[in-house]
């Protein structure tokens, strides 16, 4: 058996180094690459995706796998390990290369179209582009095979063994509980966020940012921060997480938040246990697990009165002007002011997932035929209106906002507010064994992340999701801790009764 399982790994290095090469020049292609080197990058990438087709393709690998999935003798480490690199097979013969070139050449040419067509608010110029990647996410559901909607076997690739029904009981409930709330707070007097717009020197922003990652855990041995257009995680390798950052000299949130957001991934993707570090379980379990991680720090942590009592006396030595006058409630109330807006990116903690809502329900009926590409502006400013009270007036700030759709993402956008639900579940049950407010009010955040690391981190893919959150909180995944946390936190800052 030993035999087999060294096999296994030694394929599971080499997919693992050719994923990682490719990440590597992923990364540079968003940070330092100049304009004119695209053509050549998308060769390289082309033939490293390929390559690792051909490789993960190898019916030696689900040999292996089957037989040691009949033996007694290996432990539960080695049986998740065992189920990866099947999963992993099994997904990849699933799809014939011809189909794997074609799609990955179409998302290439869609997302360049999107970007012109968003800037010039045109939908009707992306929609037969939009209507081919809707084509080819079928076709490949097809290929992998579902029970029940098509949608599910999409939904599997960013959030694995979760079902799109499971979502959508989960967000039934937590929609009939935002919409009232974000009433309540909208009749309620609004805090101002005047403050944060005030003059903050980029320079200042980012010493203030390296010392708070460095504070949350981030090694920077293991680790750089570096600035992009859209801020982002991705792991080179076991010991090498990038994060990139943007900062606006006139908006003090978009740099502070962006640096913990992308650290709460890095530090999960920094994680794992010795013996599953740069391994196909060293990664996150799923995207919303991942993203919990990122929400956890950035929002209960970092939108915390606690954590601004804390840095506040910092802040005054970066930005002695700005700061000058602000008092920790009035920082605390500005940074956590809701209101409903147009982009998903910009909401604050309260609406955000009724963005997310949004989109789970409008590509859920694009992929099961109920609605036709032609018809999603009016069909995507008719839901904005009911959810969030606003309408938009161009596409670009309604359906053509995000990347996702043309890169032929469907299925991905739930993970995001299944990230709020799960980051809210681990704090109740970390709430239980640490004094978190007094640990952020301190400064001392190692402990919280000693938390994260045993119960969290370590286990990288080991455990599914739904199975993570049952070992972690005792129960399976609610809306209820995320509607607690938002009531209990705005109903204090906007005094609601
Ligand atoms: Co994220």
């Amino acid at each position: 058996m030993d035999k087999e399982l060294d096999f296994l790994k030694q394929k599971d290095r080499t997919i693992k180094a050719l994923h990682s090469a490719a990440a590597v020049l992923g990364w540079d292609q968003e940070t330092y690459m100049p304009d004119k080197a695209i053509g050549h990058r998308s060769d390289q990438l082309a033939a490293i995706s390929v390559y690792l087709h051909e490789i993960k393709c190898d019916p030696r690998i689900a040999e292996s796998a089957e037989r040691l999935s009949g033996s007694r003798n290996i432990d539960e480490i080695d049986a998740a390990y065992v189920r990866e690199m099947r999963r992993l097979h099994q997904k990849a013969v699933k799809l014939p290369s011809e189909f794997v070139e074609r799609k990955s050449r179409q998302q290439t040419v869609s997302q360049s179209v999107w970007a012109k067509s968003r800037k010039d608010s045109d939908f009707a110029s992306f929609a037969p582009y939009l209507q081919t990647l809707v084509d080819l996410a079928l076709e490949e559901a097809e290929f992998y095979g579902y029970e029940n909607t098509p949608y599910d076997a999409l939904v599997d690739l960013y959030e694995p063994y979760t079902k799109s029904s499971e979502i959508g009981d989960v967000f039934a409930g937590l929609k009939s509980s935002l919409t009232p709330l974000l009433e309540r707070i909208s009749q309620a007097p609004q805090v101002s966020d005047a403050i944060l717009h005030r003059e903050y020197s980029v320079k200042a922003q980012k010493q203030f940012g390296n010392q708070v990652l460095e504070a949350i855990g981030f090694e920077f041995d293991r680790g750089r921060l570096d600035d992009s257009v859209h801020p982002f995680t991705t792991e080179l390798g076991p010991d090498d997480v990038r994060i990139t950052a943007r900062y606006d000299p006139h908006f003090f949130n978009s740099g502070i938040f962006s640096i913990i957001h992308e650290g709460g991934h890095a530090l999960y993707e920094l994680g794992p246990a010795e013996r599953i570090k740069g391994t196909i379980l060293g990664g996150g379990t799923s995207l919303g697990v991942h993203e919990s991680q990122s929400r956890f720090w950035e929002n209960m942590v970092g939108r915390s009165l606690e954590f601004w009592e804390f840095y506040l006396p910092e802040l005054r030595k970066y930005f002695p002007e700005s700061m000058k006058d602000v008092g920790v409630m009035d920082l605390y109330k500005a940074v956590n002011k809701v209101e409903p807006s147009l982009i998903r990116v910009e909401a604050d903690e309260v609406s955000y997932s009724l963005h997310v809502i949004q989109r789970f329900e409008i590509e859920k009926d694009l992929i099961e035929g109920r609605v036709k590409v032609s018809d999603l502006p009016d069909i995507w400013n008719a839901k904005s209106a009911a959810l969030l009270g606003l309408e938009p007036q161009k596409d670009a700030e309604g359906v053509l906002q995000d990347i996702h759709w043309s890169m032929g993402a469907f299925g991905y956008f739930p993970t995001y507010a299944l990230g709020n639900l799960y980051a809210a579940q681990f704090h109740d049950a970390m709430k239980k064994q640490l004094d978190v407010k007094a640990l952020v009010g301190s400064g001392n955040l190692t402990p919280i992340l000693e938390w994260l690391r045993k119960n969290i981190h370590e286990h990288g893919a080991v455990y599914p999701a739904r199975l993570l959150c049952e070992k972690v909180t005792g129960k399976p995944l609610s809306p209820q801790y995320f509607q607690e946390y938002l009531e209990e936190k705005y109903s204090s800052i906007y005094k609601l009764d």
